[in-house]
């Protein structure tokens, strides 16, 4: 026999959070919260993780499933209508119980709400229980604020008999400050076989798992209770106000976790760090810089104020400039980006690649040594090595139907305001003579230029000027000259 399953309760409707997208789904630093359940879980179970789900099950499932690779795999049971929480743990049965035989000794039971919860507070639950040779063991709290928890009612010798839910509690019971976490483990056996004894005889007509408590104290069951060390672990989340409490605590964890590990941030406070990000020692993060998703830094990485990498993978001794965007790119050591740029999907910098203030690039590969530096749009392309791009350099990767690649081969070199008709190949060591529109391939060192001839017309700007104030004076005589010079627009 295995020792621990787990359950964990998502089937709940979640009504407090006055949301279209169920509870459970809500992200806390970047992860669903029952991301962190699952994974918790997983982590202190050697036996199965079932997690029980209802409203909007087939999101939650979807959800569960694309996740298995980072909290680990689970099964789900369908609790068709929410009738209370030992009524979903009820429908684990099937799962947790083989033919009257527990599949493990103990089973944990969790909340799907309180993603604060630590590893290692449930990993000290388990082993209190298992050294207590408990029945039932729970984790409690002592809360100044108890409101909207389950009060846990002591007798005289200090021993817990009960919980009351707060709509249930008398004017005493509501004064007790400890309340249930909703995280307990239980003797497997015991809990299916008392879960049957459970009556929905309470204010909200629901089956309580709570009463499971004054089941075990009744027999002569031994439960014990063990005090969370950290009370915010705790937080069980009903309300926006109080998702937005668990946001604050964990940003701020994932803060710690990285300070100690050797990043440098300038402003904590205004850094913002997903759940799912790494980062190298050493790298220094700016104010107001957010990192989200799935996202890799490298060591020695630089990245200034009010930039945001999501989903990316950035190399060691990059610098990112202010406010610059990055989304699904990839790029690689030594690289420079911004100030004020954005990388889309399927951007690939190379090594020492640079890209500067105001260049967009998309579904591109810039070849390492190559620049991008200023006022640029890269969409579709593949860009060689060493390639210099003049600023004002656009690729016209749509024609209203389909995208369509632009290539440029190592060492080609394009003027300013140049504009690519894709799709086009510009060879190796070509040159792109500035202001040039390029709608057919330019081979191998040859030089492109497709501007037309200019003109100079000797002294007619000064020509065209005494015309002017001639006619200014003439239809304003009164009118100053300097006044008539502000106005209007110019034309040539
Ligand atoms: C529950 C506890 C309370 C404890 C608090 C801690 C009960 C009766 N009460 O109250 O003592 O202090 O958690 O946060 O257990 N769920 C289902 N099916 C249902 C109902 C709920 O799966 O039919 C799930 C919810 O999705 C949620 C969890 O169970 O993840 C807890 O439900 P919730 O309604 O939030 O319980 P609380 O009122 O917070
Ligand atoms: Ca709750």
């Amino acid at each position: 026999m295995k020792n621990v399953s787990a359950i964990v309760l998502a089937a709940g409707l979640g009504t407090r959070m006055r949301s279209k997208t169920a509870k459970l789904l809500h992200p806390v630093a970047g992860r669903p919260m029952i991301w962190y359940m699952v994974a918790a879980a997983r982590h202190v179970a050697d036996a199965q993780v079932v997690v029980v789900v209802g409203h909007q099950a087939a999101w939650l499932r979807a959800f569960l499933e694309q996740s298995q690779s980072t909290c680990g795999p689970c099964e789900t049971v369908l609790q068709a209508r929410p009738m209370g929480t030992a009524h979903a743990v009820r429908q684990t049965r099937s799962v947790l119980m083989h033919k009257g035989q527990a599949v493990s000794r103990h089973c944990l039971l969790v909340n799907g709400d309180t993603p604060l919860l630590t590893r290692a507070t449930i990993k000290r639950l388990v082993a209190r229980h298992e050294h207590a040779n408990a029945t039932l063991t729970m984790l409690v709290s002592c809360l100044p604020d108890p409101k909207g928890y389950g009060r846990v009612v002591r007798g005289r010798d200090g021993h817990i008999v009960n919980v009351v839910e707060e709509r249930d509690a008398s004017h005493a019971e509501r004064a007790i400050r400890e309340v249930n976490v909703g995280t307990y483990v239980v003797d497997t056996p015991f809990l299916f076989q008392a879960l049957e004894m459970i009556q929905p005889h309470n204010a909200q007509r629901e089956y309580y798992l709570t009463d499971l408590i004054g089941l075990a104290v009744t027999r002569g069951c031994r439960v014990i209770g063990v005090r969370a060390s950290d009370a915010s672990e705790c937080l069980g989340i009903n309300s926006r106000q109080q998702l937005a409490g668990a946001e604050r605590v964990m940003r701020q964890r994932i803060r710690t976790r990285w300070l100690r590990k050797g990043v440098t941030m300038l402003d904590p406070e205004t850094t913002f760090i997903d759940d799912g990000v790494t980062i190298g020692r050493d790298t220094v993060l700016y104010p107001g810089v957010t990192l989200e998703g799935n996202t890799t830094i490298g060591a020695d990485c630089t990245i200034r104020s009010w930039s945001r990498v999501t989903n990316s993978v950035v190399g060691k001794v990059v610098t990112i400039e202010d406010h610059s965007l990055m989304n699904g790119a990839v790029i690689e050591d030594q690289t420079t980006v911004g100030p004020f740029a954005r990388l889309r999907p399927g951007t690939i910098l190379r090594r020492r690649a640079r890209v500067g203030n105001f260049v967009e690039v998309k579904n591109t590969e810039l070849g390492a040594d190559s620049k991008a530096n200023h006022l640029t749009y890269l969409g579709d392309a593949s860009i060689g090595t060493r390639v210099n791009i003049g600023a004002g350099t656009i690729t016209c990767n749509y024609d209203g139907y389909q995208k369509h690649r632009t290539i440029l081969e190592d060492d080609a070199f394009i003027g300013s305001g140049t504009q690519f008709i894709a799709p086009v190949t510009v060879g190796k060591g070509a040159v792109v003579g500035a202001g040039s529109t390029i709608t057919q391939d330019v081979p191998s060192d040859a030089i492109a230029l497709t501007r037309s001839p200019q003109v100079n017309r000797e002294t007619m700007a000064s020509r065209r000027r005494s015309r002017a104030q001639t006619v200014v004076r003439s239809s304003f005589p009164n009118k100053s000259q300097s006044s008539s010079r502000t106005g209007g627009q110019a034309r040539v």
